[in-house]
């Protein structure tokens, strides 16, 4: 079946970029949101980004304006009747998501593929709350979806080939790199970036260094564009705490272990860049350091 129509459920972090990356690769989209402040911040986000790219002379207004109109929000998951392919990029919550699934399963044409962006959610257990198990998939893509060339694609032990091809089909339409993947906690990346991230934690912990000195550590001596503690404030520390807790389950291994100074940053609410502050306080012109009171 050709993709012509996307839905994708969250208009967040994630959902944001990948109901615009869908818009701008040609296709419909509708993107749902719980509320109408979360669906105006979110499809608020897109707007901006096409802004910049027309003021950087990277896009005409005639094409960005298209591609906003190609994207059509809503609090109604029933405008997803005659989507043919689903993604879900909402919270790490397993309920919140089997939810939704189970809601859009009724409501969604049947020949329609459903799949979901978690990072590292069984995509199983999600696909078994459907009765569509074969044409159930996960597509990972990487934050800022607008910017990062990679989606994982993911077989769960229920997808089938076709579902498999249309999540790389649409990959590639997309312009992403796509890897095809299997259904283990973190995928690939997840699997090799989290426990770096969360050993950069417990070298804070450890003494290794200050939080700007283990940043730009890893900065200046291995090449990466973001040290691991300002990667971990990107990625937000709320995410980064639930997929360790969902590896560290699956494998039982301590390098999967969330550090405590990860588990007290969240409870106390700093859950890095999105929520202002996080190893680094974001509320002036530039990031500080703060010290998380090891
Ligand atoms: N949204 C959209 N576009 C963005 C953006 C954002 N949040 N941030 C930056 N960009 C764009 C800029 O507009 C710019 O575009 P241009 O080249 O067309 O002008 C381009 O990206 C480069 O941006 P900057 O020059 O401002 O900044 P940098 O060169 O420092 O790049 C970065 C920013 C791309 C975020 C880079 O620092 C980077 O690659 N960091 C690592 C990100 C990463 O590892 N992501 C994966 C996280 S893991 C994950 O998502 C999985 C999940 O399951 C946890």
């Amino acid at each position: 079946m050709e993709i012509k129509k996307v839905g994708v459920v969250g208009c967040g972090l994630m959902g944001h970029g990948i109901a615009q990356v869908s818009a701008q690769a040609g296709y419909d989209v509708v993107v749902a949101e719980a509320s109408q402040e979360k669906l105006d911040s979110g499809i608020g986000k897109i707007t901006k980004q096409l802004g910049r790219a027309v003021e950087k002379g990277k896009m005409e207004q005639d094409a960005a304006d298209e591609i906003l109109g190609r994207i059509q929000g809503t609090l109604d998951l029933e405008d997803f009747a005659d989507c043919d392919l689903v993604v879900e990029a909402v919270t790490e919550d397993l309920d919140l998501k089997l939810e939704i699934w189970k809601k859009l399963d009724e409501v969604v044409k049947d020949e329609a593929y459903f799949a979901t962006n978690t990072s590292s959610l069984p995509v199983i257990n999600m696909a078994a709350a459907t009765n569509r198990t074969e044409q159930f998939l996960g597509l990972h893509f990487f934050n800022p979806v607008q910017v990062m060339p990679l989606l994982e694609v993911i077989q769960s032990v229920t997808t089938g080939t076709d579902a498999i091809d249309v999540g790389l089909g649409f990959g590639e339409k997309l312009g992403k790199k796509t890897v095809h993947t299997k259904d283990k906690a973190g995928f690939i990346v997840n699997r090799l970036l989290v426990p770096y991230l969360l050993d950069g934690i417990r070298g804070l912990e450890e003494g290794i260094g200050s939080i700007d000195e283990i940043d730009a550590a890893m900065k200046a001596g291995a090449g990466h564009p973001m040290g691991p503690l300002t990667l971990a404030d990107f990625v937000g520390l709320d995410t980064l705490m639930s997929i360790s807790n969902v590896m560290y389950d699956e494998f039982r291994e301590r390098r999967f272990a969330a550090p405590p100074t990860l588990r007290k940053m969240v409870a106390a609410g700093f859950y890095g860049k999105k929520s202002g502050r996080g190893f680094y306080d974001y509320s002036g012109d530039k990031p500080v350091s703060v010290n998380p009171g090891l």
